[in-house]
């Protein structure tokens, strides 16, 4: 894929700059003017198409369905032809995983043939002395037909290990994971709305080049927008990286998918493909659309909340945060973080107001519990606030970050709301991805990469101080 090479404009003065901005803001975040960042973005880029070229090919081994990339519906068609057969990918496809409870893992793949649901694996390449057979299920969406799409859950693992591993005892692709952590450090990357353009292609590059752990996503996965085949092409071009890290998602607006009479069930994609441990951990949600998990021994506490789902006082998911917040003991959780789509605090002019109905019904027992910091989507930029509480700023509230800026099609959202609000420390609209890396019990380190003409540019960095480490936050607290 032919990357244009634009010039980077004043990069490493604006990284300085909000290197500056951002360690002045941890030191006197009351008196601090927010930045805009004059930097000029290059315009959005053409949706993937997957279709490799012959010189892709190298190894002769690249499936005829990923290299015309076919719909599963028409090569499930295709492949009732006995001599088409051998043309056709009939290897584990969309491989992805997802962590279950402290050292278990979910293993998800598609198969266009029937395949049993089973996993091999072990430490080994090539040997696998463990297997786990899970279930297979199938959903249709007006006329297109899902794959069977597979999952099983595999453990217990150790912490900080690389397995091996194939499904449906599938000789010809084996794949490798590493475990997360058992202890602080730990580190996530974090990125929105990602879709699937030349610019998911880049930011995508930037996050394997990342050493992390455990990747978070707030929403807005593949822009199929009811084109079922695109899930299958979003599947194909994340699973290098979704395959050998967990991928823990939330829902988006693009995950509803609703079509009037037709279709009338929501994230009926979503959930068949992306299913997240909600019946799994200390609070079980009993809901794909929210739940909760922790890392690093109990040490870190992420909260995957549903913008697109009910949240209102009393709803089930309400009751739930409620239940799951109280079970926190902050004594032995170090830091506690919140995703959302659509996010509670922006100064872009782009989906204004879209979440204040869910931080009116949440905002108060996220402040109560201390969490330290919510990450958003939806806005196609990137923007950090102060510590706030109720629109002002408040030391013993979360910071809120949009970063829903991992490229898809829909470009950029370049418009603020002018002036800055003083809440607002620093907002620009490009295109890039986040790595939050808890370094230990006290401390967060918050990096903003922007993709900068598909250069990874750091041009956010600050720290998280926990708020279980702050007395002046906990004198009433357990
Ligand atoms: C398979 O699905 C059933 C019904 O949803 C569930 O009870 C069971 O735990 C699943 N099995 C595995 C191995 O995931
Ligand atoms: C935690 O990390 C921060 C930042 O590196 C450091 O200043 C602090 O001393 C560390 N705390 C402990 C207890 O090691
Ligand atoms: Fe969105």
């Amino acid at each position: 894929m032919a990357m244009a090479r634009g010039r980077r404009r004043g990069t490493a003065a604006l990284a300085l700059l909000a290197l500056a901005a951002s360690a002045a803001l941890t030191l006197l975040p009351a008196c601090l003017a927010g930045v805009t960042s004059p930097y000029v973005r290059p315009p959005p880029r053409a949706t993937l198409s997957l279709i490799h070229d012959d010189d892709d090919d190298a190894d002769g081994q690249t499936p005829l369905q990923v290299r015309v990339a076919l719909p599963l519906t028409v090569s499930v068609l295709l492949l009732k032809i006995p001599f088409l057969r051998p043309l056709f990918r009939l290897e584990p496809d969309q491989v992805h995983i997802s962590m279950v409870g402290p050292d278990k893992m979910r293993v998800t793949w598609i198969t266009s043939d029937d395949a049993p649901a089973t996993v091999e694996y072990g430490t080994t390449s090539g040997q696998y002395p463990f297997s786990s057979t899970g279930n297979t299920t199938t959903y249709s969406f007006v006329l297109y037909k899902s794959g069977n799409i597979h999952d099983a859950v595999i453990g217990p693992l150790q912490p900080s290990t690389t397995y091996y591993y194939r499904c449906s005892s599938n000789p010809s692709r084996e794949f490798s994971f590493r475990t997360p952590p058992a202890t602080l450090p730990f580190k996530f990357v974090i990125v929105g709305d990602l879709g699937q353009t030349e610019w998911t292609d880049s930011t995508l590059k930037h996050i394997a080049a990342a050493d992390y752990d455990v990747l978070l996503l707030p929403g807005d996965l593949s822009y199929a927008d009811l084109v079922q085949p695109r899930w299958d092409s979003f599947g194909r071009l994340v699973e290098p990286l979704a395959s050998a890290r967990p991928w823990m998602v939330t829902q988006g607006n693009h995950e509803v998918e609703k079509l009037p009479v037709l279709e009338p069930t929501p994230f009926k994609a979503y959930n068949a493909r992306w299913r997240m441990p909600y019946d799994a951990g200390a609070t079980p949600s009993g809901d794909s659309l929210y739940y909760s998990f922790e890392i690093a021994g109990g040490a870190v506490h992420v909260l995957m909340l549903g913008s697109y789902t009910d949240f209102a006082a009393g709803s089930a998911q309400r009751e739930w945060l409620r239940r799951d917040l109280e079970a926190i003991d902050r004594r032995s959780t170090a830091f506690v973080v919140a995703l959302v789509h659509a996010p509670w605090y922006s100064s872009n002019e782009a989906h204004r107001g879209e979440g204040d109905a869910m931080r009116e019904a949440m905002e108060e027992a996220l402040y109560g519990a201390r969490v330290d910091a919510v990450f958003a989507g939806h806005v196609h930029a990137y923007e950090r606030f102060a510590r706030v509480y109720g629109g002002k700023e408040d030391p013993c509230a979360p910071v809120y970050v949009t970063v829903g800026d991992g490229g898809n099609k829909e470009g950029l959202a370049g418009e603020y709301i002018d002036p800055q609000p003083a809440v607002s420390a620093l907002r620009e609209a490009s295109f890039g991805h986040g790595r939050l890396e808890v370094v230990n019990a006290t401390h967060a380190l918050w990096a903003w990469q922007r993709n900068d003409d598909d250069l990874p540019v750091v041009a956010d960095q600050v720290w998280i101080a926990s708020l279980a480490a702050n007395p002046a936050c906990n004198r009433n607290k357990k």
